[in-house]
Order: structure tokens, then C-alpha cells, then sequence
């Protein structure tokens, strides 16, 4: 742990996970319902949230398939106190260190074309930009798929 804070990987530990669906429901632009966060399969899911002195700052979920070395982004959020400070710095350079441990090549992910600051924040971390999938979201936002190659 330091000042910044520190990443722990989440699994079945309910009380965390009740404490990250409420950042979700709170902080996230298309929050899941309870159901979705039900068809968690912890097999393939990779639950990590950043935390200091006991507080949860932040939580990123992914998907990786068993084998494949691509990770699928779903979902990061910081509660927005944190947002453009050394803590989402902190965060992200983290979460790369553990994606690369865990021998990962690459980021993959979509974000609503709405979504400014995410764009941004990706690709000010080098992500570059896909395709747009029309239609994508429930309120029939359009997404942009983005990729990270991880350079190790
Ligand atoms: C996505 C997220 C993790 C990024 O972390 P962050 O700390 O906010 O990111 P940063 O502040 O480092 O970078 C965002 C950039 O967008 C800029 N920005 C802020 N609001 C903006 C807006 N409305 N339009 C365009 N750019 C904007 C910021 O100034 C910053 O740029 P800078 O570093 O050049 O100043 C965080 O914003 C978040 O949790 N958002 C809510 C959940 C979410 O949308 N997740 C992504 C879903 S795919």
C-alpha cells in the first residue's frame, strides 16, 4: 500500500462486490442491473478494485478467455473525487502492471461515442480507435471499439 492507493483482485467476496455494484449504480454511465451482475463467472471474469485505508476508489472489471491472452475491458470506474488526479494514474498504471503479469497482449474494449472523458482518458493512454458499432447500448447509443497492444 502507499499513498496512492493499491489494487486487490476481487472474487467471490460479497460485501465487496454489494460495495462495488453501488459505485456501478452511482458512478457508471449504463450501470448493470442486478441480473447482469449475477452472470459473473469467476473462471473468466477478473474483478480488481483500488482501494486505500479500507475505502474502494475505483474497480475495473474484465474478460479474459481461458487461454487467449486479450483482455476485454467492461467496465472501470473511479468515484469521481479521484477522476484527474495522481489516484487514476495510480490506478491505471497498476492495472497495466497486473495485466501484463498476468501475461496479457492486449486491451480491448467499447465505450458510448458519447462518453468524451473515457475517449479521452483511452486515448491518452494510447489506445487506438476501431470501428463504431451503431446501436450498441440499450438507450441506443452508438459504441467505439478501442484497442491497447501491452508492451511488456
Ligand atoms: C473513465 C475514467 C476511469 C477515466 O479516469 P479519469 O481520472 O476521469 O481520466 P483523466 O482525468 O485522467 O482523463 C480524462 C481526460 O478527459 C478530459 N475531460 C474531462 N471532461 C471532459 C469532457 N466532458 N469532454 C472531453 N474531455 C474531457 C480531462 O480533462 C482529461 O484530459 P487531460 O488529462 O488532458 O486533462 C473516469 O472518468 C470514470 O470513472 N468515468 C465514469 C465511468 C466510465 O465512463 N467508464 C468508462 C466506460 S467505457
Amino acid at each position: 500500500m502507499n499513498s496512492i492507493g493499491k489494487l486487490l483482485r476481487v472474487d467471490s467476496q460479497e460485501v465487496i462486490i454489494e460495495k462495488v455494484k453501488e459505485i456501478d449504480q452511482k458512478h457508471f454511465p449504463n450501470p448493470w442491473s442486478y441480473s447482469e451482475w449475477m452472470t459473473l463467472n469467476w473462471g473468466h471474469h477478473y474483478l480488481y478494485i483500488f482501494t486505500l485505508e479500507d475505502e474502494i476508489l475505483g474497480f475495473a472489471l474484465f474478460s479474459i478467455v481461458t487461454g487467449d491472452n486479450v483482455v476485454h475491458l467492461l467496465k472501470i470506474c473511479l468515484c469521481p473525487p479521484y477522476r484527474g488526479t495522481e489516484i487514476s494514474k495510480g490506478f491505471w498504471i497498476s492495472l497495466l502492471n497486473e495485466l501484463k503479469q498476468l501475461g496479457m497482449s492486449s486491451v480491448y474494449l467499447e465505450v458510448e461515442s458519447t462518453n468524451l472523458r473515457a475517449i479521452k482518458f483511452y486515448k491518452k493512454n494510447n489506445f487506438e480507435q476501431l470501428r463504431v458499432i451503431k446501436s450498441f447500448y440499450s438507450n441506443g447509443g452508438d459504441a467505439l471499439t478501442m484497442n491497447l497492444t501491452l508492451v511488456v
